[in-house]
């Protein structure tokens, strides 16, 4: 089969990690004989320096007419102090928009191998922890009315959250679909205790229950999640939640797999059309110097074959192939421990495109 994938490097280490994951798409292509047509855009701070905006028009068109699209990572010093329109963290959020990605997938999986690299200790690890994090991703606080105007005691600035039954229930469904496919149990993270956004969120998930008996459904509000996270991460199976909470506690989830470097992520609608990127930054301090880890964007394109190409057997070879390389020991430095061989970014990726 014929796929054509928009890549968007983007900046920092961006680039590197994109690199490595061509050539492991490339090795599919050969090994499956489907041919992978990849065509190169800009967005974030690259396409400021060449264009002056981070999300231009043409970047937009060309995702619009791919199969889907995979991103590296956007952001740096050097455009930190642009106004707000014109950061390329904008680039991404108007992207997400632009295609109408309300859902993303952030799973955070401990690696067998990297046990030691997990900072929780191993009773609570217990068998291991493997979480779905499901984060609504172009409504709330986000997208919402935002500005400055005067307040009680100065300037103020706001952000506005607020969430539609529908915008709720799309995510939601979406959610329930993946727990039925998964452990069953569903995790609604809100704060419905205080904010109204949050009680319209609620009444939508306990309303699209009805839908999927199977799956235990339940409520947790975001401060205890955030605790629940790290007291006993091995209760949760999917959690879903808004934008603003999505972020946060899927970093937090990440974290507790001790391996920001390895983690992967789907952005999906209602089409095929889906956006695949590594949850890790953009990281200035390592770009160019060949020490990233290329696994999360690996394991993002593994993510794009299964949800965008229904390439579930392909997708399984990739997720192999860095399984494997993790037992032989290999390490990138973000990774790396006692007894390891510390390898580079191009290195990552050979011993993948090896294993495959
Ligand atoms: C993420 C990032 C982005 C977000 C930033 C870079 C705008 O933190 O994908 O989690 O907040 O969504
Ligand atoms: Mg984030």
């Amino acid at each position: 089969m014929n796929f054509r994938i928009a890549t968007i490097p983007g900046d920092g280490i961006g680039p590197e990690v994109i690199k490595e994951t061509i050539q492991v798409l490339e090795k599919i292509g050969e090994m499956f004989t489907h041919t992978f047509t990849f065509t190169e855009v800009l967005m974030g701070g690259c396409a400021i320096d060449a264009t002056g905006h981070p999300l231009p028009q043409e970047t937009i068109d060309e995702c619009k007419k791919s199969d889907s699209v995979l991103l590296g990572a956007v952001g740096g010093p050097k455009w930190d102090t642009l106004p707000g329109h014109l950061r390329p963290e904008t680039g991404l959020l108007g992207i997400r928009g632009a295609l109408e990605l309300f859902s993303n997938l952030r799973p955070a999986v401990l690696h067998e191998a990297l046990r030691d690299a997990c900072p929780l200790k191993p009773e609570i690890i217990g068998e291991g922890i493997d979480i779905c994090v499901v984060r609504e991703l172009t409504g709330g606080m986000y997208f919402g009315e935002r500005g400055r105007r005067p307040g009680k005691m100065g300037e103020e600035g706001y952000d506005t959250e607020a969430y539609s039954v529908g915008e709720v229930e799309r995510i939601v469904r979406n959610a329930f679909e993946i727990a039925q496919k998964r452990g069953k149990k569903l995790t609604s993270v809100d704060k419905a205790n205080v904010l109204e956004s949050s009680r319209v969120w609620r009444e939508v998930v306990i309303e699209v229950a009805k839908d999927y008996p199977d799956v235990t459904l339940e409520h947790m509000l975001v401060d205890n999640a955030a605790m629940q996270l790290v007291r006993n991460p091995r209760q949760f199976d999917v959690m879903v939640t808004t934008n603003m909470f999505g972020d946060i506690l899927s970093d937090e989830a990440s974290m507790i797999t001790g391996s920001i470097g390895m983690l992967p992520s789907a952005s999906l609608g209602a089409t095929k059309l889906g956006m695949y990127e590594p949850i890790h930054g953009s990281a200035p301090d390592i770009a160019g110097q060949n020490k990233a880890n290329p696994i999360a964007t690996i394991l993002s394109a593994a993510m794009m074959l299964r949800y965008s190409f229904d390439l579930e057997k392909e997708a399984q070879v990739i997720e192999d192939a860095v399984t494997k390389v993790l037992s032989q020991n290999y390490r990138t430095g973000d990774i790396m421990s006692k007894g390891m061989t510390l390898v580079g970014t191009t290195e990552m990726g050979q011993l993948i495109i090896q294993n495959m």
